[in-house]
């Protein structure tokens, strides 16, 4: 974390769990556990039928609703898709784009990835761009190319007056729902090593400002030690986002 330069943002993925019920549950749970966050902006990323009980749960509570994907077209015969505008409407302040599970069993691609993110920010949604190698590309040694690639195909014609709005969250696949976290200083390096791609096309004062989450096997025993490294500024969390005890344990380490 970098407390004066950009905001730390600890942030759950549910992925496709919990009914609208759950939700308001949880939330409720949250709220309760949870006060008014000093330190970190709280965001939860939600199935899209569980958005309109998350939004009007959260209304006087301190967390933010995403969505875990959208299209990035505005409208059409897109069978079973949501746009950026719907999830807008409904009170949605942020979208997950290109989470390696969408990548990998959807077929999303880093062009597909740039086309979301560039369609959320015109709908005045904040993008969480999750970029990440695999092992093999880890032990081959191009993780820092694969992820410079990533990087820079998301961010294709987006322009330097937006990125404030962008979050990027580091997930190397072999450590998302494995319980095999990445060490801090791993997820330092790459954290560090996408500012620097971000640094090297807008420039320094830009990409300082941008939040850039670690994500895989997060939970309330490594949260601390991850979020003190400095380019680390928060967590896309799965599975220990789905209960109230461990997600606010994440929230207060965040807030130490
Ligand atoms: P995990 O998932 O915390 O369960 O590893 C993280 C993610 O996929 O965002």
């Amino acid at each position: 974390m970098n407390r004066k330069y950009r905001k730390t943002i600890i942030a759950g993925n549910w992925k496709m769990n919990k009914t609208p019920a759950q939700t308001k549950k949880m939330f409720e749970e949250l709220k309760a556990k949870v006060g008014k966050q000093k330190w970190c902006d709280v965001v939860l990323c939600v199935p899209f039928v569980d958005i309109p009980a998350a939004c009007k749960a959260s209304r006087d509570a301190k967390i933010a609703v995403a969505a875990q994907n959208m299209h990035f077209e505005e409208s059409g015969a897109y069978t079973g898709e949501v746009s950026a505008e719907m999830l807008s409407e409904l009170g949605v302040k942020y979208v997950i784009i290109g989470h390696s599970e969408r990548r990998e069993y959807y077929g999303e691609t880093d062009k597909t990835v740039n086309l979301k993110v560039k369609k959320a920010l015109e709908a005045g949604l904040r993008p969480i761009i999750c970029v990440g190698e695999t092992l093999e590309q880890r032990e081959f040694d191009v993780t820092a190319e694969h992820i410079a690639m990533q990087v820079k195909i998301a961010l294709n014609d987006v322009p330097a007056e937006k990125m404030r709005k962008i979050v990027f969250a580091y997930e190397p696949i072999w450590a998302i729902g494995t319980g095999k976290t990445a060490t801090a200083e791993q997820a330092a390096e790459v954290c560090g090593h996408i500012r620097a791609v971000i640094r090297a096309k807008y420039g320094a004062r830009i990409a300082r400002a941008v939040t850039i989450q670690y994500g895989g096997s997060m939970n309330a025993k490594n949260a601390s030690e991850l979020l003190a490294q400095s380019d680390v500024d928060g967590g896309l969390i799965g599975g220990a986002s789905l209960k109230t005890e461990d997600f606010a344990a994440i929230i207060n380490a965040a807030n130490q």
